[in-house]
């Protein structure tokens, strides 16, 4: 049994999808833990390209189920299309599980999303329109409405017609849009509700049963860790908690039951959307870093802010997440500079600071301090091994392992499937206690 927890350990938009899916060869479940449709991972693969969005990035193995756990919010009619798509692609989606503790996102919430995007004004999060905000903040309400209460006509009827009289009040007097209709949310998300019944499931037993039955289980995280509700740079944040510590409850297994907790980074950094990012650069090196790395959103198309890589925010990341190890995806990109930099202090105020400051004035004052490396300025894209790596790449990778102080296990150097170098199976089974096979402690 092993359980691999992945999160993104920069601003999301790290790789996910494409590391998820090359390790999910190894894996009996794949689950999505948190966030919702704002999730772009995308998969490239000789036979075609794939987008997921709520959909775990295992799903193109035959044998690998994929649960899209209780800690997500899902918006139905969004993972009807998804998994429409795949199928039309040629894949069997019979193996996708969805919680019924999940929370729907429903039409008010994709609309208070909007307007509640447009009041904020010049101060705008810049969401992704996915009605993630109001989904959670109805979660935590006590407001929401749960995969399993789309299943019984009456008692959705019930429940939307109460929550939507509220939501109306909202939409017409604070914001005087025309009121939504209970008719007709409540006959077409019922009927979502029934065309997705077959995939509706009891996931924590699932997940339980193949803890003990020594199953794989990769744990998908999406977004990263700088846009977590409690350490990103709020209010610049998604709306849940993207951190390794919530992984468990979003997904419905035992806190200790995670054996490893991988942070994947970029070679470099990126951003979309507001908010702070000490390292972003907006002259030629940050245009190159963008081109190079095709780095366009895979949810919305909106252009991702580029910098070099921020040790400071990536040591606090790997620190409060205990990384066993990191990733680094899209090392090809720098294959072009003479030289790289890496942020390894922020001067704030006069002072040199390691550490990531909590407040946004204090954030958007910090002057990144830079270390200079050599580039190694040839193709590393064919490259299977890590001696095979040019010296000043693996310098480049030494010098960000002692910064994050942490292995790095992968190194990733195409969009393609398989061309990722190994340097440590994180996958490997942990050490077990013969003695007490059925105890998951260690
Ligand atoms: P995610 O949200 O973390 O899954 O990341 P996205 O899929 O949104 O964005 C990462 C982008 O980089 C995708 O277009 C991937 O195909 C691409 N990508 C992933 N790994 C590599 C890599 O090692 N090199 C290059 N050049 N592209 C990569
Ligand atoms: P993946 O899983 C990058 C950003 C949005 C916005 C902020 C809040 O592909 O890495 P939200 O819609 O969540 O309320 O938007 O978070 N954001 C992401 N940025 N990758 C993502 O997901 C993101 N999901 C949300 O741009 O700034
Ligand atoms: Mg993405």
């Amino acid at each position: 049994m092993t359980v691999v927890a992945i999160m993104g350990a920069q601003w999301g938009d790290e790789g996910k999808g494409k590391i998820v899916d090359e390790l999910a060869m190894k894996a009996n479940f794949v689950v999505r833990y948190q966030g919702g449709s704002n999730a772009g991972h995308r998969v490239v693969h000789d036979t075609g390209e794939f987008a997921f969005h709520l959909v775990p990035s295992g799903i193109l193995y035959p044998n690998t189920s994929c649960i899209i756990g209780n800690g997500v919010v899902i918006d139905p009619k969004g993972l009807i299309s998804e998994i429409e798509l795949l199928q039309e692609q040629g894949i069997d989606t019979s193996r996708l599980y969805i919680s019924e503790r999940a929370h729907v996102v429903m039409p008010y919430h994709f609309l208070l999303d909007r307007l509640e995007e447009e009041a904020r004004g010049a101060d705008k999060i810049d969401s992704t329109q996915r009605g993630i905000g109001p989904a959670y903040v109805d979660k935590h309400a006590r407001t929401g409405i749960r995969m399993a209460d789309l299943l019984n006509v009456d008692t959705f009827r019930a429940k939307l017609s109460q929550i939507l009289q509220q939501k109306n009040r909202m939409i017409t007097q604070i914001y005087g849009q025309p009121p939504l209709s209970l008719e007709e949310i409540h006959g077409t998300y019922f009927r979502y509700g029934q065309q997705l019944l077959p995939h509706i499931a009891d996931t924590q037993k699932m997940l339980h049963d193949a803890l003990f039955e020594n199953k794989t289980i990769l744990l998908e995280g999406a977004q990263g860790a700088l846009l977590d509700i409690d350490f990103g740079t709020y209010p610049f944040v998604t709306s849940s908690s993207t951190m390794a510590a919530h992984a468990a409850v979003g997904a419905g297994l035992p806190p200790r039951s995670i054996d490893r907790v991988i942070g994947i980074y970029k070679a470099y950094i990126t951003r979309v959307g507001s908010g702070p990012m000490p390292t972003g650069l907006f002259e030629a090196v940050g245009h190159e870093l963008r081109d190079r790395g095709h780095e366009y959103g895979t949810t919305t198309g909106r252009e991702r802010r580029c910098g070099w890589f921020d040790a400071v925010a990536g040591r606090f990341v790997a620190q409060l997440n205990g990384l066993d190890a990191a990733i680094l995806t899209k090392l090809d990109v720098l294959d072009t500079f003479l030289t790289i930099k890496i942020c390894t202090a922020y001067s704030l105020h006069g002072k040199i600071i390691h550490s990531l400051p909590a407040t946004l004035s204090d954030l958007a004052a910090c002057e990144p301090l830079y270390e200079e490396v050599e580039g190694w300025q040839c193709d590393t894209t064919g490259i299977q091994s890590y001696d095979e790596l040019p010296y000043a790449a693996k310098n480049y990778l030494n010098r960000l392992e002692e910064l994050l102080e942490t292995p790095i296990a992968m190194i990733s150097v195409s969009p393609q499937r398989g061309k990722t170098i190994q340097v440590q199976d994180v996958m490997a089974p942990p050490e077990h206690d013969a003695r007490y096979p059925r105890n998951i402690m260690r």
